[in-house]
């Protein structure tokens, strides 16, 4: 949750802290501000709102200087206001920061430091660090930087300029993500490194409980005993024009087009019709490991979460494995039964979720190894797991997940095929057509995509509705959770997932004309049984716009709208129904209008429990 970012170098901050923020609004947009260092001190704006407000706001008078830090919000401690708008600063304006995390000994630090004479003007736990950094200074803005640190409890990505050191930026971090651009006599700080991939795609991704001086000329780092810290350098693949809308209107309608070629991206290199295998090198998990597994774990939050869902009815059926799946934020408190015959499975676009990450930590400390499935190179998740299988989707900086969702699914069939290929647990013939069948899935996800009028239409007619009831059997259980998240987070609407055979259970009372059902009807082994859950539905004067398959004219006479999507093999078959899903979604918020791509008290990256 909120996007940071930094600036030292020799042009204008103002606009690249701008730009940066711009690319970070995806973590939270409930208020923005910048600090700059112009010679006399340090000039900060603030705004409540997003970040466009502060823009109207700098229009005229931009603080100017080439020094600077900014920050994007999404609240947690205290109300989104001006007062509370990012970045703080100490009793004189000396030492100003911005912080993503959350420090949760602040209130303690604040009745201590209000005690010693410090004012504080916000409810913020981020006040307390300048202020805790200005109790610690005495002329060395690192040192401060470091103890203040150490007495913070909590996460934290912290950014410090100080009025007297006019010609460094000291950055922090514990938990929160932070990275740094290296540029030519300038460098960069960001939360993640779409916020300076349009100056440099050399980074350096800071440790935990790491101190890291920044100057025109380079960095330095260091532990919180101040012992020397050497990092390596990472290119990044990602180019800046990946983080741009290109004639899409929203990010999420170029992110659900960019799916055919995200799932490519994928398998490349992975699965190989030629070799007859399935080949995952980063996974670092070894025959004799994969023989050895007793139980998965998968441990996700979200759509992520979702994608657990269909992760788990794939591995079980094709390497009769037990899978386990749990809320990361549940996960954690319930002392989960997980050894060290355990596989975790972690699931995380970002890789940053704090509920996904302190989840990964417990199942590692209980003897699990641990494979993160994840978009985000060198992110928190990757680089404290075990192995690891990227999604090669690509930035996506809609908050509701589309993308990343499809690759997600792609990785964990990739993983299932993968240890049924090792643990002999599939005929070579079911195993060749079902690498076919997934071969086909990006073709076919593109079919669905190259022509889509008929959903538009669709979405129209329900677009004011009072909600939706999604239905399905089977793995597109995790298709109707899916579908009805999608709703929710961009049209607010009221939605929700029903197995259709708990339809009877209690969700069959909410049925009315205007409550509309969409239920997943595509060819499986439930398929009849769908038919009759759909019916039970009419008969109570519902309306049911059915996902089937393309030359399914059985369906006609039992849905009053379908929605067609290419045959597949049921277990690949979430991909393909997610399309129609995410684009009913994405034209139903069209109609009823608010920020698709930014939806209202939500951020895409939570590092808060
Ligand atoms: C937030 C986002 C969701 C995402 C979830 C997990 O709630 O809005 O879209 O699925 O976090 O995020 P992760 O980065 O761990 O996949």
């Amino acid at each position: 949750m909120c996007g940071i970012v930094g600036y030292i170098g020799r042009q204008q901050a103002c606009p690249i802290l701008i730009d940066g923020l711009k690319r970070l609004e995806y973590r939270g947009y409930d208020s923005a501000g910048i600090a700059v260092l112009d010679g006399d001190g340090i000039d900060v704006r603030r705004s409540v709102g997003k970040l466009a407000s502060l823009e109207r706001m700098l229009e005229n008078c931009p603080p100017t200087g080439c020094v600077g830090v900014g920050h994007t919000r999404w609240a947690t401690h205290g109300r989104p206001s001006d007062e509370n708008a990012h970045p703080h600063s100490d009793c004189n304006g000396g030492i100003t920061v911005v912080h993503n995390g959350i420090i949760e000994n602040y209130m303690e630090l604040k009745n201590r430091l209000a005690a010693g004479g410090h004012v504080f003007t916000s409810e913020t736990d981020t006040e307390v660090a300048a202020h805790l950094i200005e109790s610690h200074y005495s002329g060395d803005l690192t040192e401060a930087v470091r103890l203040a640190c150490r007495e913070l409890d909590g996460s934290f990505a912290l950014v410090v300029v100080a009025r007297d050191e006019p010609d460094r930026i000291v950055a922090a971090r514990r938990h929160s993500p932070l990275v740094i651009g290296l540029g030519d006599g300038e460098q960069f700080l960001g939360s993640d490194v779409a916020a300076f991939l349009k100056y440099t795609r050399r980074a350096i991704y800071t440790d935990d409980d790491s101190i890291t001086v920044v100057t025109r000329e380079g960095i330095s780092m260091m532990d919180l005993d101040g012992n020397a810290v050497e990092k390596d350098v990472s290119n990044i693949d990602w180019d800046a024009g990946m983080a741009e809308r290109g004639g899409y209107e929203h990010f999420m309608l170029k992110e659900i087009h960019e799916q055919p070629r995200a799932l490519r991206e994928t398998m490349r290199g992975r699965l190989s019709l030629e070799n007859d295998r399935v080949e995952l090198p980063g996974l670092n998990v070894t025959d004799d490991e994969i023989r050895n597994i007793d139980r998965i774990v998968m441990i996700a939050c979200g759509t992520a979460y979702h994608a657990s869902m269909a992760g788990k009815y794939a591995i079980e059926a094709l390497c009769r494995i037990p899978v386990e799946i749990d809320f990361a934020s549940e996960l954690r408190y319930r002392n989960p039964i997980v050894d060290e015959h355990t596989l975790g499975i972690v699931i995380s676009q970002s890789g940053e979720t704090l509920d996904t990450v302190v989840g990964l930590r417990e199942a590692k400390q209980k003897g699990a190894k641990i494979v993160a499935v994840t978009n985000v190179v060198g992110s928190m998740a990757a680089r404290e797991s075990d192995g690891v299988l990227y999604t090669y989707a690509g930035p996506e900086i809609a908050v509701a997940s589309t993308k990343a969702y499809t690759t997600q699914l792609m990785a964990l069939y990739l993983i299932a095929l993968y240890f049924a290929q090792v643990r002999g647990t599939l005929d070579e013939n079911c195993a060749r057509r079902l690498r076919d069948a997934l071969w086909e899935l990006p073709g076919q996800a593109e079919l669905i995509l190259n022509d889509y009028s008929d959903l538009i239409d669709v979405a129209q007619h329900y677009y004011c509705y009072n909600g939706f009831l999604y239905m399905a059997r089977g793995i597109n259980l995790a298709s109707a959770l899916e579908g009805a998240l999608k709703i929710k987070e961009i049209s607010y609407m009221h939605a929700e997932g029903y197995a259709a055979g708990e339809m009877k259970h209690g969700p069959i009372a909410m049925i009315d004309p205007t409550f509309a059902t969409v239920a997943v009807a595509v060819q499986s082994k439930t398929y009849d049984k769908m038919l009759g859950n759909i019916r039970e539905v009419k008969a109570r004067s519902g309306d049911v716009i059915a996902i089937a398959n393309t030359h399914d004219q059985v369906i006609n006479d039992y849905a009053d709208r379908v929605l067609r999507v290419p045959e597949t093999e049921e277990l690949f078959s979430p991909v393909l129904v997610a399309v129609p899903l995410q684009l009913m979604a994405y034209f139903v918020a069209k109609g009823r209008g608010p920020a698709i791509d930014q939806p209202r008290n939500l951020a895409k990256t939570v590092t808060v429990e």
